[in-house]
């Protein structure tokens, strides 16, 4: 993508939040725990998404969930991201958050591709029941406005090319009173495949004109984030794969945004420090060594992407089970390596292929309201299950 000439960049306000530098770091289960956060959070301004909480399991309280949702005293603002597809169970979630100060900002999901979640209506299945989606985000934006918190909206463009829903959903989500919405330029059907439309996230901005417009999909870089911003005229940029083992992304997205040009490039040593860093935040996130050490694993590919790292040494980190393992394998390896330049940019994570049909209940899309059938279906579809 060729680097855009100049970029009027304004701060990024969600509702009383502000963030001189117009970046969030995206919901990505399994990725965005406060460990994670907290080492992205230090590059730079930002909002730092958990990932998806289901409002079922917030409302049980599930263990799991109840440490999801812990944030360090230093994360401010706190932003929760919250997953439901019954009105009632998500206003409960959302008066818990409020009553129990667990957030500052609640980004509601209804992006999400997973067929165990579009299965039961949810995620970037549910805009499609029209009258579903605009009672939860005027049940979650009600009883947010209670505790001043302000409520986003984060969804995909649709189903698939013939169940296009971001427009529809973006003026509900205005009409309703949601902060800010962001656009994942991507259908369900598409779930990480192709490129993501940034066409289609300059038309939401079109549309919705009262609120900030945030935009999604194949930011790598900060020319990238740069460019989106001047070819779509979004508010602000949501950054999930490119960060992925490069937490420093949010230092060259900040130094973008405030119009200078340097950029971290760092050297193998750096890297592992960093890694090593992750690591201990893990532990300590999970309080185990061993838990802290196994999810660092899948984070081990992406921080070496690009650099000399030998496939028996890759195939031994992913072992790890205690930092002082992991200490002794870094130790092993040729730390003086420099950056390795293009190598280690471009596309990370996610990829894949398109999902053939999105996996839908039964006559999901043979009307855009609610019947009485599929509402008994959402009234237990619930999941109990956080992240993932
Ligand atoms: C591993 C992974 C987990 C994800 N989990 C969530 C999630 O919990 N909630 C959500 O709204 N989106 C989730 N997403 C989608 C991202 O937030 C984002 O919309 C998507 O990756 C596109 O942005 P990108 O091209 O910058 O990665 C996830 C994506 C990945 C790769």
């Amino acid at each position: 993508m060729s680097a855009p000439t100049s970029t009027a960049v304004r701060p990024l306000r969600i509702g009383s939040l502000v963030s001189a530098t117009p970046v969030v770091l995206a919901p990505m289960a399994g990725i965005t725990n406060t460990a994670y956060r907290q080492l992205c959070r230090e590059q730079g301004e930002g909002f730092y998404v958990s990932e998806m909480i289901t409002s079922r399991a917030l409302v049980e309280r599930t263990p799991e969930t109840m440490r999801l949702i812990s944030f360090t005293p230093a994360e401010r603002p706190r932003s929760l991201q919250l997953y439901g597809v019954d009105p009632l169970t998500v206003s409960k979630a959302v008066e818990m958050i409020v009553a129990e100060d667990l957030a500052d900002h609640v980004d509601l999901n209804f992006g999400c591709p997973v067929p165990k979640v579009t299965r039961k209506g949810g995620g970037s299945a549910l805009p499609w029941k029209a009258d579903l989606f605009r009672d939860i985000v005027r049940g979650a934006v009600t009883t947010a406005s209670r505790g001043g918190i302000p409520v986003t909206v984060k969804m995909r463009k649709g189903i698939d090319d013939d169940h296009l829903t971001y427009l529809q959903a973006g003026r509900t989500a205005e009409q309703e009173g949601v902060a800010a919405v962001a656009l994942h330029g991507r259908t369900a059907s598409q779930h990480y495949s192709g490129h993501a439309d940034w066409e289609a996230i300059a038309r939401l901005r079109d549309t919705v004109t009262s609120i900030p417009v945030l935009g999604n999909g194949d930011i790598w870089s900060a020319e990238d984030a740069l460019d989106m911003v001047q070819r779509t005229g979004v508010d602000g940029v949501v950054v999930g794969r490119g960060c992925l083992g490069r937490p420093w992304l949010f230092a060259d997205l900040e130094a973008g945004f405030a119009g200078r040009p340097e950029r971290v490039r760092p050297g193998l040593r750096q890297v592992t420090q960093v890694l090593r860093r992750h690591a201990e935040l893990l532990c300590e996130f999970y309080e185990d060594e061993l838990r802290g050490c196994r999810d660092i694993r899948k984070h081990i590919s992406w921080y070496f992407k690009g650099y000399a790292v030998g496939g028996d040494m890759r195939a031994r980190l992913g072992l790890v089970d205690t930092l002082e393992a992991l200490d002794e394998l870094i130790a092993d390896l040729d730390l003086d390596q420099p950056y390795p330049g293009a190598a280690a940019e471009g596309s990370r994570g996610r990829a894949g292929s398109p999902q053939a049909r999105v996996a839908l209940p039964e006559g999901w899309l043979d009307s855009q309201e609610l019947t009485g059938a599929a509402a008994e279906m959402i009234r237990q579809a619930e999941l109990s299950v956080s992240g993932g």
